[in-house]
């Protein structure tokens, strides 16, 4: 089933006094369980797509629709993870977790249950209590995740959450990602700049090229080297 639809999207922007066109006709489907992820270069408009999506922007034109309500300039329906998501360096991990549903009003006894019950799942359990500054780049990237999870969206719009992260970490995280996304039944669209990551998670990956999209791709499950290295070649090839 279809979980998130955009359709014509168009965004500009007027920056002293110009107005340049970023995106212009994006459609983009996500299905119920499905993978996504969006590769391009620096400045193609992948932020600002993600922006639509979350509502924190409003289109020029075009509709954004969760299980065909419409949704555009909507905030708080879509879990959004922001490109250097910063966690507030005066909270302990537990409290960046739980900030969503401070903002949204929750019981926050019964949340801090749930959120406490859940650090497991993201491998959090001995760091409730550290601020950021005291957690490695990988544990401050769970807790950004973990974060987005604490919205109640079954939705994930997550940009280069990896990003900054040395090679090892981000391998250990991308296998963790993979695990977790279908326990906890998500569907998600990933930022990335890197190519092999979007091969490694998703089920389709989409090529932008200077604020349009060049064309997707499905991933097939189970892909060996031979064509792991002809889908990122065709993928570079479209960049
Ligand atoms: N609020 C804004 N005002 C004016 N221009 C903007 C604004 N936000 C983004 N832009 C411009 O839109 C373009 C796309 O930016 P965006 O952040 O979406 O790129 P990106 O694909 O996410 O790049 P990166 O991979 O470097 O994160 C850039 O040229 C940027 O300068
Ligand atoms: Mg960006």
């Amino acid at each position: 089933m279809q979980i998130l639809r955009c359709e014509s999207i168009k965004k500009s922007f007027l920056f002293k006094n110009k107005l340049s066109t970023i995106l212009e006709k994006i459609d983009l489907t996500l299905e119920e369980g499905e993978f996504v992820s969006i590769v391009g270069s620096s400045g193609c408009g992948k932020t600002t797509l993600l922006e639509l999506l979350a509502g924190i922007t409003q289109p020029d034109s075009g509709d954004i629709f969760y299980f065909n309500e419409l949704i555009t300039g909507k905030t708080g329906i879509l879990g959004y993870m922001p490109q250097n998501d910063l966690l507030f360096p005066w909270l302990k991990a537990i409290d960046n977790i739980l900030l969503p549903c401070r903002i949204k009003g929750e019981d926050i006894k019964l949340a801090r249950k749930k959120a406490l019950s859940l650090l497991p799942v993201f491998g959090l359990e001995n760091h409730a209590d550290y601020l950021p500054w005291q957690l490695s780049g990988g544990l401050r990237q769970r807790v950004a995740l973990a974060r987005t999870y604490m919205t109640g969206s079954k939705v994930w719009l997550l940009d280069e959450p990896l990003a900054n992260l040395d090679a090892l970490t981000r391998n250990s995280l991308q296998g963790w990602l993979q695990d977790i996304v279908p326990k906890l039944g998500l569907s998600v669209i990933l930022v990335t700049h890197d190519i092999d990551e979007a091969i490694r998670l998703s089920d389709r990956v989409k090529v932008m090229k200077q604020g349009r999209f060049e064309g997707g791709i499905e991933i097939p499950d189970n892909i060996d080297e031979t064509l792991q290295i002809a889908l990122r070649n065709k993928i570079r090839q479209m960049l």
